[in-house]
C-alpha cells in the first residue's frame, strides 16, 4: 500500500471532534425538521416512522460507515477518490461515475434545499417584527400561502441564502465550515427541546406521540416504504459523496464506526424531537398531518404565535434552523467545487462563482413550482416533486447501493479491515455482513415493491 495517501491536499479537520461537528452538521438541516414530519404526515405517521428507523440502522449506518471509510482511504474528491481505489482494488476506472452522479445529485438537491432555507429565512424576519404574536391558526395558514404565492421574495430569499453558502464554502474546510457548525448544533438542539416542553402543554401531546410511534401498517404503501428510504440516505446525507468528501478530512487514528454511531443517532433524535414538537401542535390546532412541504412554517408560528416569549423563541427558532440548513448546504456543493478545483485547476474561488450561479439558477424552477408552475405536473408531480423524488428517492439509494457493492465485495477484505479497524472482528464481520447482503438486497426490495413489482 505504498500510495496511500494519508492527509487531503483540501486541509485536514483539526479533531475528531470536529469532524463529527462537521458532519452532523450536514447530516442534521432541513431533513430532520422540515422534511422528516412533513413527509411522515403525509404516509400515515407510524408505520413510516418504524420503517425509516429500521432503514437508518440496518441501511444508512453500513453505507455511512463505508463512505467515511472510502473517503478518508481515497483522500480525495468523491470522483478521484473511487478511480484510485478502484484502481488499487483492480476494479474498472469506470467506478468514478459514483462521483460524477453523487456530484450532480448534490447540486440538484442543492437547488431545491436552498429555496427551501430561503422560507426560514423568510421566517426569522416574519417572526421577529410580530407577525405570528396572537394570530390564529386560520391567519397563520394565509400568511404561508400568501407567501408563497408571489416568486419574487421567495426568489430574494432563495438568492441571500446561495450566496451566504458559497461564502463560507469558498473559505474553504478549516476556516469556514469547521467554525460555522460549532455552537450551532447544540442551540438547535435544546431550542427543540423547549419546543416539546410546549407541545407537552398543547393538549393533543398524545395524540401526536401516537401518531409518532403507533404503526398501523395498513397505512403504509410500497411507495411509502421508498420514501422512508430514501429519507433514511437524505437525512443521513449519503450516497452522493458528502460523507465521502468530509472522511477524506478525517484524521487517520479516528475509529469511524463511533463517530458514524454519534453522528446517525444526533440525526435521528432531531428528527424525532421535531415531530414531537409539531404533531401535539397539527392536532390541538384541528391542522391536516398531511399537508405537505408547509407544514412547519405553519405549525410552529402557530406554536410561537401562543406560548409566551413566542417572539424571542420563534426568531431564535428560524436563525438556528437557518444555521442547520447552511451546515449541510455546504456540503451538498463541496465536492463539486473540489472537483472543479482539483480537476479544472480553478481558484477555489471561481468554482464557487460557477457553481453557485448554476445552482441559483436551477432553484427558480423550484421557486416557480410553489406559484407560477403549480399546476405544470410531470408525472402527476410539479417541478420541486420530481426533482425531490429523483434524487431522494433514486439517485441516493442507487448511489449506496453502488458504494455498499465497492465497499463489501470489491474492495479487498484487508483495506477496508484496515481502514475501519474495528475493536473486533464480530464488529468488522456484522458491517461486512450488512454491506454485503442486507443493505443491496434491502434497496433492490423497497424499490421493486414500490415499482409494484412485489
Ligand atoms: N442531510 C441533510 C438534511 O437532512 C441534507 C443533506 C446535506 C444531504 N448533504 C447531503 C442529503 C448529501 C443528501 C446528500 O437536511
Amino acid at each position: 500500500m505504498a500510495d496511500k495517501q494519508t492527509s487531503s491536499i483540501h486541509g485536514e479537520w483539526s479533531s475528531r471532534w470536529a469532524f463529527i461537528l462537521a458532519a452532523t452538521g450536514s447530516a442534521v438541516g432541513l431533513g430532520n425538521i422540515w422534511k422528516f414530519p412533513y413527509i411522515t404526515g403525509e404516509n400515515g405517521g407510524g408505520a413510516f416512522v418504524l420503517v425509516y428507523l429500521v432503514c437508518i440502522a440496518v441501511i444508512g449506518i453500513p453505507i455511512m460507515m463505508a463512505e467515511v471509510m472510502l473517503g478518508r482511504r481515497g483522500r480525495s474528491t468523491p470522483i478521484n477518490t473511487m478511480k484510485r481505489l478502484a484502481m488499487e482494488a483492480g476494479q474498472s476506472k469506470l467506478w468514478s461515475f459514483l462521483g460524477w452522479s453523487g456530484m450532480i445529485a448534490g447540486f440538484l438537491i442543492l437547488s431545491y434545499y436552498s429555496v427551501i432555507a430561503g422560507w426560514s429565512l423568510a421566517y426569522i424576519f416574519k417572526s421577529a417584527s410580530g407577525e405570528f404574536t396572537g394570530s390564529s391558526a386560520e391567519t397563520i395558514s394565509t400568511l404561508f400561502g400568501d407567501f408563497l404565492a408571489q416568486p419574487f421574495e421567495i426568489s430574494l430569499w432563495h438568492s441571500v441564502f446561495m450566496l451566504i453558502t458559497m461564502v463560507v464554502v469558498a473559505r474553504g474546510v478549516r476556516h469556514g465550515l469547521e467554525k460555522a457548525v460549532r455552537f450551532l448544533m447544540p442551540a438547535l438542539f435544546v431550542l427543540l427541546l423547549i419546543m416539546v416542553g410546549y407541545a407537552m402543554n398543547s393538549g393533543a401531546f398524545s395524540d401526536g406521540l401516537r401518531f409518532l410511534f403507533s404503526p398501523d401498517f395498513s397505512k403504509i404503501t410500497g411507495p411509502g416504504i421508498l420514501v422512508a428510504m430514501g429519507h433514511a440516505f437524505f437525512t443521513l446525507s449519503l450516497g452522493m459523496g458528502a460523507i465521502m468528501i468530509y472522511g477524506s478530512y478525517l484524521p487517520q487514528n479516528t475509529s469511524i464506526a463511533q463517530t458514524t454511531f454519534w453522528i446517525a443517532g444526533a440525526d435521528t433524535v432531531v428528527a424525532l424531537l421535531a415531530g414531537m414538537a409539531i404533531f401535539p401542535i397539527v392536532f390541538a390546532n384541528g391542522l391536516e398531518p398531511g399537508s405537505g412541504p408547509g407544514l412547519i412554517f405553519v405549525t410552529l408560528p402557530i406554536a410561537f404565535g401562543q406560548m409566551p416569549g413566542g417572539l424571542f423563541f420563534g426568531t431564535l427558532f428560524f436563525i438556528l434552523l437557518l444555521f442547520a440548513a447552511w451546515s449541510s448546504a455546504i456540503s451538498l456543493i463541496e465536492p463539486a467545487v473540489t472537483w472543479l478545483v482539483e480537476n479544472r485547476n480553478m481558484q477555489r474561488f471561481k468554482a464557487c462563482v460557477y457553481a453557485g450561479l448554476a445552482t441559483w439558477l436551477l432553484g427558480m424552477g423550484t421557486v416557480l413550482s410553489f406559484n407560477q408552475w403549480a399546476e405544470i405536473k410531470i408525472f402527476g408531480k410539479t417541478f420541486f416533486d420530481n426533482l425531490d423524488f429523483l434524487t431522494s428517492n433514486i439517485m441516493l439509494p442507487l448511489g449506496g447501493l453502488c458504494i455498499a457493492i465497492f465497499a463489501g465485495w470489491l474492495l479487498p477484505r484487508l483495506m477496508s479491515a484496515d481502514e475501519l479497524a474495528m475493536k473486533s472482528d464480530s464488529q468488522y464481520e456484522l458491517w461486512r455482513f450488512l454491506v454485503r447482503y442486507i443493505t443491496p438486497i434491502g434497496v433492490a426490495i423497497v424499490f421493486l415493491k414500490a415499482v409494484g413489482f412485489i
